[in-house]
């Protein structure tokens, strides 16, 4: 569930503390984002099979170290601005709107298919945050432009497996992660969780793109 209005008691000089309150709203959730990101980044790395293994597995070293450092210049932003960054499994697992990744053990370019959804979701939602930054606070809107610099180069580097000679990617009208890895043309794929828990699945059921 998304949190609460936050409402620091100081914020930067030059912002009142309500617009300083809703750019800590916006980057909460965008923390959220990057940390799920990273860890999802490590499942992948850790699950990676094939005969593509360790060129993703080791492509995917340097996206991750990236995406921390975003996170943590995320965080940072946050207390700044006066708020209070939430950097645990707990507080993110409890306000995120996206289901966890679902592909466990699979082939390299099964993983590359999800992982081009995941990008395409925390992308479309940096790019909405940045948007909502440039009218408030020009800082925070230039700390999210530089991370999507780099989210985007990850992505394409991710869909150039994908890529076919005519410039076609195969998980073109993927709705899911697993419609993605599907369509990304994979032997078996095993999901990250074999059972998903009833709580969670009825939560969240209707929800299948994360990033939001
Ligand atoms: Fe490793």
């Amino acid at each position: 569930m998304p949190p609460q209005t936050s409402t620091p008691r100081y914020t930067v000089p030059g912002l009142s503390t309500k617009d300083g309150g809703r750019m800590i709203d916006v980057l909460r959730m965008r923390l959220h984002a990057l940390n799920d990101l990273a860890l999802t980044l490590k499942h992948i790395h850790w699950n990676v099979t094939g005969p593509h293994f360790i060129a993703v597995h080791e492509m995917l070293d340097p996206q991750t170290l990236a995406v921390r450092d975003m996170a943590d210049g995320t965080a940072e932003r946050i207390s700044a601005l006066g708020g209070v960054p939430h950097g645990t499994a707990g507080v993110l697992v409890s306000e995120r709107t996206w289901e966890d990744y679902s592909v466990g053990r699979a082939d390299a370019i099964a993983h590359l298919g999800a992982l081009d959804l995941v990008y395409t979701g925390i992308i479309e939602d940096h790019r909405k945050a940045a948007a909502k930054a440039a009218s408030l606070d020009p800082v925070t809107e230039d700390l999210l432009i530089e991370h999507l610099r780099s989210l985007e180069q990850f992505q394409w580097f991710v869909r150039a497996h994908l890529e076919n000679s005519a410039g076609v990617l195969a998980t073109t009208d993927a709705r899911s992660e697993k419609q993605a890895a599907a369509a990304a043309g994979t032997s078996r794929t095993i999901p990250a969780k074999q059972t998903a828990s009833p709580r969670r699945t009825a939560k969240k059921s209707a929800v299948t793109k994360r990033g939001k």
